[in-house]
C-alpha cells in the first residue's frame, strides 16, 4: 500500500470530522465546504492578521463602536452577566466588554480552534483572577449542544462579535439565533452584524493587496495536506473573492488553475481547470433585515449602534423565550 494512503486513513481517523467533510466537498458537485475548517492554529494567526489589514475594515469599525457606546451597551446588559462568547477568538472584544460590565458573573468562551482558545483564556484568567472562565472547545454552531450550566444567580448573555454570524446562510442564521433565543432566555444576545455597503469597498475587504487572504483561503488546503495526508499543490488553486449584491454575500473560492488530481483517503479525485472548491460565504446584512431575521427567531432588538459611515452595526436583542 502506498504511503500516502494509509497515513491519509491514519490522519481520517485523528480528524474524523474534517476528513468526512472534506470528503464529501471532492465528491460532490459544486465543491463546498464549511469555513469554521479555515481555523487550525496558522488559520488563526492569519485571520488576526486579515483584523489588521487596511483593507478589512470590520474589526476597527466594530471596534470604535464598542468604544463609543460601551457604557450605553452596559447599562442595557445590567448587573451579574454571565457573559458567554461564541467563536471566541482573541477576547481583546470581550474584555472591553468586561471591563464595563457592573459585576459581571462569569465569562465562557466557545472557540473550534482548541490551541488558541486556551492560550487566550489563559491570559484572560491572569488579568481576571476574580472572574469565573470557562473554556469550551466546541463548535458553536450548534447552541442547543452545548455543554453549559445554568446558574440561578445569573442572567445569561450571549456576545458575538466579529459578524461571525455572516458565514451563515439565512436558514442556518435562524437555526443558530433561535437555539442562542432558547440558551439565552432572560437575557439577550449582543451582536456585531457587516452592513450592505459599496461593492467596491467589500471586494478589496477580502481581496488584500498584501495576500493574507488569500493565504487564509489556502490554509485551509495546507491544513488538508497536513492532517489529512492530501497532495493539494496550493499554488495551483487561485483564491477568488467576490461580491454577489443580489444575494448579498462575499463568496470565497480556490479555483484550480490546471488539471490535478487530489488524493484523500485513498480516492483520487480530479480537478479540471477553473474548477472550484467554495470555502466561505460572508453574508451582509441591512439593519432593518437584520431586525427582521432577529425578531422572527426570538429575540427583540432593543438598540442598534452603528459608526458614521454605516459600515457595521452592533444589537442589543433581547431573548423573548418564555422563562419556565
Ligand atoms: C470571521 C466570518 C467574520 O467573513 O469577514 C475574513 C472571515 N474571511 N476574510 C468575514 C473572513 C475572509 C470573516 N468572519
Amino acid at each position: 500500500m502506498p504511503a500516502v494512503s494509509q497515513s491519509a486513513r491514519h490522519a481520517l481517523a485523528a480528524t474524523p470530522e474534517f476528513g468526512r467533510d472534506l470528503l464529501t466537498c471532492l465528491s460532490e458537485q459544486p465543491h463546498t465546504i464549511a469555513p469554521k475548517y479555515f481555523y487550525d492554529a496558522t488559520g488563526s494567526r492569519l485571520f488576526d492578521r486579515i483584523c489588521g489589514l487596511p483593507e478589512y475594515y470590520p474589526t476597527r469599525t466594530e471596534l470604535s463602536i464598542f468604544r463609543q457606546h460601551l457604557e450605553h451597551m452596559a447599562a442595557l446588559i445590567g448587573p451579574r452577566a454571565e457573559v458567554i462568547e461564541f467563536g471566541a477568538g482573541s477576547l481583546l472584544k470581550a474584555r472591553l466588554l468586561l471591563d464595563a460590565l457592573e459585576a459581571p458573573f462569569g465569562f465562557v468562551a466557545i472557540d473550534i480552534s482548541g490551541e488558541h482558545l486556551t492560550a487566550a483564556c489563559s491570559a484572560l484568567r491572569r488579568d481576571y483572577p476574580a472572574l469565573e472562565i470557562e473554556a469550551v472547545v466546541a463548535d458553536f454552531t450548534h447552541p442547543e449542544q452545548l455543554p453549559l450550566r445554568r446558574s440561578s444567580r445569573s442572567r445569561r448573555v450571549g456576545f458575538f462579535p466579529g459578524s461571525t454570524i455572516g458565514n451563515f446562510s439565512p436558514h442556518q442564521a435562524c437555526r443558530f439565533l433561535c437555539a442562542a433565543a432558547r440558551l439565552l432566555k432572560g437575557g439577550g444576545l449582543l451582536i456585531g452584524v457587516d452592513l450592505v455597503k459599496d461593492p467596491a469597498l467589500l471586494h478589496a475587504a477580502y481581496n488584500d493587496t498584501a495576500g493574507v487572504t488569500a493565504a487564509f483561503n489556502r490554509n485551509l488546503l495546507l491544513r488538508a495536506n497536513r492532517e489529512l495526508g492530501c497532495d493539494f499543490r496550493t499554488e495551483d488553486f487561485q483564491h477568488y473573492a467576490f461580491y454577489h449584491p443580489l444575494r448579498q454575500r462575499i463568496e470565497m473560492h480556490l479555483v484550480s488553475a490546471t488539471t490535478q488530481e487530489i488524493s484523500l483517503g485513498g480516492r483520487c479525485f480530479r480537478f479540471a481547470p477553473g474548477e472550484s472548491i467554495h470555502t466561505e460565504d460572508s453574508y451582509k446584512y441591512t439593519v432593518d433585515g437584520f431586525h427582521t431575521l432577529a425578531t422572527a427567531c426570538g429575540f427583540r432588538p432593543i438598540a442598534t449602534w452603528c459608526d458614521a459611515d454605516n459600515l457595521f452595526s452592533i444589537h442589543w436583542l433581547e431573548s423573548t423565550c418564555p422563562q419556565e
